[in-house]
């Protein structure tokens, strides 16, 4: 793609920290007091990525695969978020896996936000997280540091309009871009075996923009694009960058974080997978040799 090719992209957020600090609540909230997500209404399957709107922006979150889901992204060379949400709960203060939270956001070389949650519980003690995040080189503005910090309570959806404030403050300063123009590429969030749809993959494109009948590869998984959902289950015929979707059609379950890319010529995309197919057949018969 040259310059003149990219256009601007939603930012991609990924939510991030110890178990049960909040995250999949402060997701919900957000989720349930933005508008335009609230208008879809009823949804109730497991969400791992959707799309809100905040004055006139867009913004797109995906909730942490869990550490070893992330790693094994990192591992394949998946870049998905442009910005870290690092949740860290006021009555429990920094973790382990906030720790190790820090550690991925900084080796994926991306700002992180700190949402301090939880603090509607009389125990909470926001300056004590700070203090501990002091040591990790997370020191708020109030303090000579850089970093943002938002006080928050998912339970009483309190201060999530500043917190979104704030990602989009962060995500200017990024300018992120693609080319909706191309082929789609991107990675696969979560996938599982549905009984009656079979396969089915959510996928965040990151570039280009991907079509119902499109030829669709990840890994070994391949397929013809049947169908694409939104987050709310709205079918969408197309996905430009930084959209998740639902996509029906693949041969098999993709891994979590595989990275997949639309072909236009299906006859290009079976040999891609076929010559895939030989390779993994060789590491096999390698790997069982004596
Ligand atoms: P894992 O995905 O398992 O790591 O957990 P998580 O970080 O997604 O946390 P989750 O959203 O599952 O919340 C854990 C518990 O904390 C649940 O019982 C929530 O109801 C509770 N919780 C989350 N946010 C708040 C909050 O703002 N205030 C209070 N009081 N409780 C909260
Ligand atoms: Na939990
Ligand atoms: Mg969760």
């Amino acid at each position: 793609d040259t310059p003149a090719d990219l256009e601007p992209r939603p930012c991609v957020v990924t939510i991030m920290g110890h178990v049960d600090h909040g995250k999949t609540s402060l997701l919900d909230a957000i989720r349930h007091t933005n508008v335009t997500a609230s208008e879809a209404g009823g949804i109730t399957q497991h969400i791992g990525a959707y799309q809100v709107e905040h004055n006139g922006k867009k913004i797109t979150f995906v909730d942490t695969p869990g550490h070893a889901a992330f790693t094994a992204m990192r591992a394949r060379g998946a870049k998905v978020t442009d910005i870290a949400i690092l949740v860290v709960a006021a009555d429990d203060g920094v973790m382990p896996q906030t720790v190790e939270a820090i550690n991925h956001a900084r080796a994926a070389e991306v700002p992180i936000i700190v949402a301090i949650n939880k603090i509607d519980k009389p125990e909470a003690d926001p300056a004590k997280v700070k203090r501990e995040l002091t040591e990790h080189n997370l020191v708020a503005e109030e303090w000579g540091g850089d970093t943002i910090f938002v006080e928050v309570s998912a339970k009483n959806r309190e201060n999530l309009t500043e917190l979104l404030e704030m990602i989009l403050l962060v995500a200017e300063i990024g300018e992120y871009k693609a080319n909706p123009n191309r082929p789609a590429r991107g990675t696969v969030i979560e996938a599982e075996l549905d009984k009656g749809r079979g396969p089915v993959a959510t996928v965040l494109v990151q570039n280009g923009t991907l079509r119902v009948g499109n030829f669709i590869i990840a890994g070994v998984a391949y397929g013809k694009v049947r169908a694409m959902m939104d987050h709310a289950g709205r079918r969408v015929k197309k996905a430009g960058p930084s959209m998740p979707v639902e996509v029906l059609g693949f041969s098999e379950v993709p891994p979590a974080g595989e990275l997949f890319f639309a072909v236009e010529d299906e006859k290009l995309g079976k040999q891609i997978i076929d010559e895939r197919h030989n390779k993994k057949r060789e590491l096999e018969l390698k790997a069982t040799a004596p």
